[in-house]
C-alpha cells in the first residue's frame, strides 16, 4: 500500500521586514543577508497570530469537509507551543471542526517535530488505512533583535494530509534517523528567545547530514543520480546550500547542474518567510513543487531534516502523476503578493509586544489581520480564538 503526502499547504504572516533595510539598520554590508545567509525577506507576526493560528490557516487553504471527516489524528509539531500541558493539536481541531473521535497531539524535538509527526502519520495509516492524519508545522523564530540569529527569524506554518493511496508523494521506507546530545539550540521554558551557538549549530546540521546521508547509501543503495532533487531543513537558504555542497562531487555534472537547479527552486519560498524552525523543510518540499513545473511522476525527492539538540533524518519519496493538479499554487502566489512591508521600527514595535501573563484580559484588533483565524485576545489567562467564517 503506498502512504504518503496527499495534500500540503502553507500559511504565512502579512508582514515582512525587507532583509536589505535590515542591514543596513543592524550596520552590516545587505549582501551579509541576501548572499551571506541567503534571505530577502522575514516573516513578521503581529500580535493576532501565533502558532495555533498560523497553523489553524495553513490546514484551511488545503482541508475540504470530506478530509475533516476522515481525519482521526491530528499531530502538531512546534518548539513555540503556547502551553506547558495543552497541545496545540486540540485548539486547531476545534477551529477546523475536525471529526471529534480524533486523536490531538503535540510532538517536540525542535525542527524534527513534523518529520516526527509525517512518520508517527505513516504508522498510523498502516494500521489504518482508511483514516487520515493532518499533520501540523507551526512556529516563530525568535532570536531577538540586535542578535546575530536576528537575521535568521520568520513566522509560518505548513499543513499536511497523510493517507493512503497520496495524490502528492509516496514516502519510501527506507529512512535514517540519528540522534545525539548537543547543545547547539534550546530554549528553556522560562524564555520566549531561543539561545544558540551559531557556529556549532552549523557544524553540527553538516555532521548530521554527512552521518545520515553516508548511512542511507549503504543501506539503500542508492547514489546521488538517483535524486531528481533533495530539499533540506533550511533555518536560512545558504545552509541547506552549503550541505547540497558537500555531496555534489558524487555526481556527473549533469546531476550537479540538476541537483543545483532544483535547490534554488526548492529555497525560493524559505527566501521570502525566514525560519519556520518544524515547517522549513516542507515548505521548501512545497515551493520545489510549486515553482517547478516539469518534475516528472515517480521522480525520487530526498528530504533532510534536523532538529537541534539533535536529531537528524534522511528519507525519500517518489513523486504522484498529476501531483501538481493538488497544489494551491494560485493561492500561494496571493499570499505572497498581499503582504505588507513594514520599517525596521514596526518589526521592532511588533517584536516586543507581550500578552498579559497575570490573568487580566486583553481585546486585540483582529480587524487589521486579513487571516481567517486570529487570536483576539486573553481572558483568564486563556487565548481566545477566532475564526471569522464562523
Ligand atoms: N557579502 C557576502 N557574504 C557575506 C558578507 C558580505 N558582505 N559578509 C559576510 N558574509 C557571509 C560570511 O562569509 C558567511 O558565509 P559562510 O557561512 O559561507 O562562511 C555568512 O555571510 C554569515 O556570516 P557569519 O558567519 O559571520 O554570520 P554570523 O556569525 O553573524 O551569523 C549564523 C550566522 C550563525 C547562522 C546566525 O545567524 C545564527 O546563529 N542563526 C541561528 C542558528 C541557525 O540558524 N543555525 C543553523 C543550523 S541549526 C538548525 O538548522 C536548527 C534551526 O532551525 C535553528
Amino acid at each position: 500500500m503506498k502512504i504518503g503526502i496527499d495534500k500540503i499547504g502553507f500559511y504565512i504572516p502579512h508582514l515582512y521586514v525587507d532583509m536589505n533595510k535590515l542591514a543596513v539598520s543592524r550596520n552590516v554590508e545587505p549582501e551579509k543577508f541576501t548572499i551571506g545567509i541567503g534571505q530577502e525577506k522575514m516573516a513578521v507576526p503581529p500580535i493576532t497570530q501565533d502558532p495555533v493560528t498560523l497553523a489553524a490557516n495553513a490546514a484551511l487553504e488545503i482541508l475540504d469537509e470530506k478530509d475533516k471527516k476522515e481525519i482521526d489524528f491530528v499531530i502538531f509539531g512546534t518548539e513555540s507551543g503556547i502551553d506547558s500541558s495543552k497541545s496545540a493539536a486540540v485548539y486547531v481541531h476545534d477551529l477546523l471542526d475536525i471529526n471529534p473521535y480524533a486523536r490531538a497531539i503535540e510532538v517536540k524535538q525542535a525542527c524534527y517535530g513534523t518529520t516526527a509527526g509525517i512518520q508517527m502519520a505513516k504508522g498510523h495509516i498502516a494500521l489504518n488505512p482508511e483514516s487520515k492524519v493532518l499533520v501540523l508545522g507551526s512556529d516563530i523564530a525568535r532570536y531577538g533583535l540586535n542578535t546575530s540569529g536576528e537575521a535568521t527569524q520568520g513566522a509560518g506554518a505548513v499543513a499536511l494530509v497523510i493517507s493512503a493511496n497520496p495524490s502528492i508523494l509516496e514516502l519510501e521506507d527506507q529512512s535514517v534517523y540519528f540522534t545525539t546530545d548537543i547543545m547547539d539550540f534550546w530554549r528553556p521554558i522560562y524564555s520566549d528567545k531561543a539561545f544558540v551557538d551559531g557556529k556549532l549549530s552549523n557544524e553540527q546540521y553538516i555532521a548530521f547530514f554527512s552521518k545520515v546521508w553516508e548511512q542511507y547509501k549503504t543501506k539503500t543503495g542508492l547514489e546521488l543520480k538517483d535524486f531528481e532533487a533533495i530539499c533540506y531543513h533550511l533555518p536560512y537558504t545558504k545552509m541547506g546550500l552549503k550541505a547540497l555542497r558537500t555531496v555534489l562531487d558524487e555526481g556527473t555534472e549533469d546531476v550537479k547542474d540538476r541537483l543545483m537547479e532544483n535547490y534554488k527552486i526548492s529555497a525560493r519560498y524559505n527566501r521570502n518567510v525566514g525560519n519556520i524552525y518544524t515547517g522549513s523543510l516542507y515548505l521548501s518540499f512545497l515551493s520545489l513543487l510549486a515553482r517547478k513545473e516539469d518534475l516528472d511522476a515517480d521522480s525520487r525527492i530526498g528530504l533532510f531534516s534536523y532538529g537541534s539538540g539533535a536529531v537528524g533524518e534522511f528519507f525519500t519519496g517518489l513523486l504522484q502523476a498529476d501531483y501538481r493538479e493538488h497544489l494551491h499554487v494560485e493561492n500561494h502566489i496571493k499570499l505572497f503578493s498581499a503582504r505588507k512591508e513594514i520599517t525596521v521600527a514596526e518589526y521592532e514595535e511588533i517584536f516586543q509586544e507581550t500578552l498579559p501573563t497575570d490573568g487580566s484580559t486583553i481585546e486585540l484588533d483582529i480587524d487589521n489581520d486579513p487571516a481567517t483565524i486570529c487570536l483576539a485576545g486573553m481572558a483568564d489567562n486563556k487565548r481566545q480564538y477566532v475564526n471569522k467564517t464562523k
